[in-house]
């Protein structure tokens, strides 16, 4: 394995921001992650997998690890008959091509997760979401390296924490994810959840699982700008929870404001509405922008700076916050 020193890390962000790595590794097993582990153990660690949630704003100074262990076992023993499916797949397997995986075979359960860019390692540190579906709700277990130790440590589903765009991953520095385990169904009925997804297969009678991940598909390229043609980290701030009385104020105003009341009594709502109406839709400012048909996400329209991306959100959240005093923080990593 080849270590890099100084090595620019602007292809491996989908922001397209400038920054180097004090060193670069990409280890293709588990005993090479754990060479560079022992190779390095004072340096500061990043683990990048498909770079779609992450910026930068200044070099990082430490070991950038991008792994490319790969590979997908069915565990499952009998052929047809189990209801039950467990598939084993390694942290730098592409989403996508795995969704597309099971959605061939009639493996249920990560369907409505379609066209979400990034490695299957990366989907647990966020609990990737979209259309009423999250990957909690599949995920078995997570197999990870502790970078200090170097030994493997294996978390249940609960021992996770998963929580809205969040997991135990997401706040500790600690782990690197080698493996994820599914739980997928072999029998798929469709129940409607989310309006937009019901609304793109209504004139299906009974919508097969390939027909809601075409419709998602559909959906996604319509509303989500293609990070390889405008770069972006998709949703950048999470949707905001409030109490039942700040949406009551709000609403009397804004009657429209979307509302979605929580099973602890606090209220969902939707960041992108309220960009939207703090006069941030389709906003450009120098090389930076929210996107024209969906104002959660930021697009980059030529710059390398990450700064610029700060500064911009910045001024999305003091828009927000001077509106409706709501503070939107941000889903996306900024290093
Ligand atoms: N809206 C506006 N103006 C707009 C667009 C949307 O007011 O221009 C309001 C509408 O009221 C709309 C609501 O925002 O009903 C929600 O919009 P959308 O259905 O597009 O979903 P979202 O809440 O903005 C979330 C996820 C997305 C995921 C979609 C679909 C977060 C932070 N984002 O967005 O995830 O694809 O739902 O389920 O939870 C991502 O995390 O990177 C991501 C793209």
């Amino acid at each position: 394995m080849d270590y890099y020193r100084q090595s620019s890390l602007k292809n491996y962000n989908s922001f397209k921001t400038e920054a180097t790595a004090k060193i670069f590794c990409q280890p293709t097993s588990v005993a090479e992650l754990r060479q560079c582990l022992s190779d390095y153990p004072d340096e500061k660690k990043l683990i990048i997998g498909g770079g779609c949630n992450l910026f930068f704003t200044k070099d990082f100074d430490g070991l950038v690890i991008h792994p490319q262990i790969k590979g997908l076992r069915e565990i499952s023993d009998d052929e047809e008959e189990d209801e039950d499916i467990f598939l084993e797949v390694n942290a730098s397997e592409d989403w996508d091509e795995f969704v597309a995986y099971c959605v061939e075979r009639g493996f249920v359960g990560i369907e409505n997760l379609s066209l979400i860019p990034g490695t299957v390692g990366a989907a647990p540190i966020q609990n990737i979401g979209a259309y009423g579906a999250e990957v909690k709700d599949v995920i078995r277990e997570v197999v990870a390296i502790d970078m200090e130790t170097g030994e493997s440590v294996s978390f249940s589903n609960v021992e996770c924490e998963f929580g809205y765009r969040d997991s135990i991953f997401k706040r500790t520095n600690k782990y690197c994810i080698i493996s994820v385990v599914f739980h997928l169904k072999r029998t798929f009925v469709y129940t409607p959840k989310y309006f937009d997804l019901n609304k793109e297969l209504e004139d299906i009678d009974e919508p097969t699982i390939k027909d809601v991940r075409d419709a998602v598909i559909r959906i996604r390229q319509r509303k989500l700008p293609d990070e390889k043609v405008l770069p972006n980290a998709g949703s950048f701030f999470k949707n905001p929870y409030i109490t039942q009385e700040k949406a009551d104020k709000i609403k009397a105003d804004f009657p429209e404001l979307p509302a979605f009341l929580q099973k602890d009594g606090s209220i969902k709502t939707s960041a992108a509405f309220l960009i939207d109406r703090a006069g941030y839709k389709g906003v450009r400012v120098g090389d930076i922008g929210t996107y024209p048909y969906q104002p959660l996400i930021i697009v980059n329209y030529g710059s390398s700076n990450g700064n610029d991306i700060v500064r911009f959100k910045q001024e999305i959240q003091k828009a927000v916050k001077d509106t409706f005093d709501i503070e939107l923080e941000p889903e996306v990593r900024i290093f």
